[in-house]
């Protein structure tokens, strides 16, 4: 009877203890982050998991502060909520900073936290999704706290490669503190109520005197449009969770795995016959190669990556009769196409996250070259051009590349070409694979000889028919088959399903030196 009595005691206790840890940094603190149009730690949870699938650690644990008031305040849980759940029946690790407990501020214990669900998610192989709302390092505490982002940070780079690692920025994440979300795979950013930067604009203006706001100095669109610190920047919170579900179903939960199969009744032998004409008759003209991955991928769920940054180079995943690819595809509607400093950076990036999760890679061709110009010359094309070639070079994974048109010079090669290990390379009738354009080439080739403008369209019109094909690539094994573009999606999804045993394996290093 007395055991009995004691248990009711301490259960009743514990029902307390988590009501709460529930109420977090109170009624009136919550109202206020409603109003704010934002939802509190806990509500972003149960959007963000599947229902009834939450286990939570650490909700009694608190911080061991003593100085400035802090020793008389203490709520369980300490400003984060951590655990793991699943997303449609899959394991992920997540935290949600809860900005009604100090301003979701970081303690020693909430980085404790942080950090024991990050060590988890590794050995077992599941993604670490971190939903943030922080005014940073708690500032009573001092060293303590920067001593726990560090720790963080630690394990942001061991866990990198390792299992997929997701950022939800939807609050202000400020300082130092950027720098964990800034080493995982993507960020997202909720419009309007989300900020990174690394000095507000307080600091700006004391140190250059420009006058900023918080949101044009780090917002959702600054850093989707111009900075390319983040992926996608989303109308609210429901909407930047929901499209968090959408990302997770297309990775596999490690490097370990292989990602994940989807059934799909959208049959690998469908054709398009729109496809045969998306490419105009005069090469000059622009086409959306959007409509391309639209019309190859199943049931036309292309999760774009970075629309706003760089858009003259698409990144995003889709699947093939069910299998998760990555996509990558110059975009002929802007620049022509061009590879420039930020979409070279944009793609090589995306190209080594594919490659670390046994990502098969899509690659779209039409480019014309690199950007011409000052600007990129000072700015380091040269360097950055590098990493796309880099990444493309040393990528393991089954690569399919298709040549819709332009694929001249540098960035021929760059773009996923047989000589840089394409396992299938396509080429559609209308693709022209050469060094430069007849133009182009012309000039510089008969530079002493241009006296009449019919010689000169006569030998433009010589190169073109003599390079302007697919042919001499196709005669050279540099191309594997010419195809009609209308089956670009059944010949891929071949390719696809040939390469899904591939193995092949880089020398072994430390790690390799990419020019960063
Ligand atoms: C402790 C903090 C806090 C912090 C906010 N709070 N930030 N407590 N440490 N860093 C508390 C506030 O005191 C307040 O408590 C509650 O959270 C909500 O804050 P408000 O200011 O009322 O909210 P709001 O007006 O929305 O402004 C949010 C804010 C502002 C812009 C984030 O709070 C702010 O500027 N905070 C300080 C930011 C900062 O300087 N952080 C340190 C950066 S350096 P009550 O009890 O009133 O509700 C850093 C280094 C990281 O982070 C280094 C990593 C290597």
């Amino acid at each position: 009877m007395g055991q009995e009595c004691e248990m009711h005691k301490i259960l009743k206790q514990l029902e307390e203890k988590r009501k709460e840890s529930y109420l977090g940094g109170g009624q009136e603190r919550i109202d206020r982050q409603h109003a704010k149009g934002k939802l509190t730690a806990r509500e972003r949870l149960d959007i963000l998991l599947d229902e009834g699938s939450f286990e939570e650690w650490g909700q009694f644990v608190e911080h061991r502060s003593m100085d400035f008031g802090l020793k008389e305040q203490t709520i369980p849980g300490d400003g984060v909520v951590t655990g793991y759940g699943t997303i449609n029946g899959r394991l992920v690790f997540v935290f949600s900073q809860d900005f009604t407990v100090f301003g979701g501020s970081l303690s020693e214990s909430h980085a404790e936290k942080i950090s024991k669900i990050m060590d988890k998610a590794m050995q077992v192989g599941a993604p670490i999704i971190g939903l943030n709302d922080s005014g940073g390092a708690r500032i009573q505490e001092g060293v303590a706290s920067l001593a726990g982002y560090a720790e963080v940070f630690q394990r942001n780079v061991l866990a990198s490669g390792v299992v997929p690692q997701l950022s939800l920025i939807m609050g202000p994440c400020a300082g130092g503190a950027v720098y964990s979300p800034a080493m995982t795979d993507f960020i997202f950013m909720v419009k309007q109520t989300s900020y990174m930067f690394v000095t507000g604009p307080d600091v700006v203006k004391t140190v250059t005197n420009e006058e900023v706001n918080a949101e044009n100095l780090g917002g959702a669109s600054v850093h989707t449009s111009q900075s390319g610190v983040a992926d996608l920047a989303l109308a609210d919170d429901i909407e930047a969770l929901l499209q968090a579900r959408r990302l997770i179903d297309f990775l596999p939960l490690s490097n370990r795995e292989q990602p994940p199969m989807r059934k799909t009744s959208d049959t690998p032998t469908r054709l398009d016959a729109a496809l045969d004409t998306l490419v105009p008759s005069n090469s000059n003209l622009p086409y959306d190669m959007k409509e391309l991955i639209l019309s190859v991928v199943d049931e036309k769920d292309f999760l774009e990556i970075q629309p706003d940054y760089a858009p003259n180079i698409l990144i995003g995943l889709g699947r093939l009769d069910g299998r998760t690819v990555g996509i990558v595809a110059n975009q002929p509607m802007v620049l022509a196409g061009c590879l420039d400093i930020n979409a070279s950076r944009k793609a090589a990036r995306f190209v080594r996250f594919c490659d670390c999760f046994n990502i098969p890679l899509v690659t779209f061709v039409d480019v014309p070259g690199f950007l011409p110009g000052v600007e990129q010359e000072q700015g380091g094309i040269i360097k950055h051009g590098a990493k796309l070639l880099f990444a493309f070079a040393e990528a393991t994974v089954p690569k399919v590349t298709v040549i819709t048109r332009k694929a001249y010079g540098g960035a021929y090669d760059v773009m996923s070409s047989k000589h840089i290990r394409g396992d299938v390379n396509f080429a559609w009738p209308t693709a022209e694979i050469a060094v430069m354009g007849p133009k182009g080439a012309v000039e510089i080739i008969f530079r002493e000889d241009m006296d009449s403008s019919e010689k000169m369209a006569m030998r433009v019109e010589e190169y073109r028919s003599k390079f302007a094909h697919p042919f001499v690539a196709a005669g050279r094994g540099f191309v594997d088959d010419i195809i009609q573009p209308q089956t670009t999606r059944l010949r891929l999804c071949r390719s696809l399903e040939m390469l899904a045993n591939k193995t092949l394996v880089n020398p072994f290093k430390k790690h390799d030196n990419i020019p960063l």
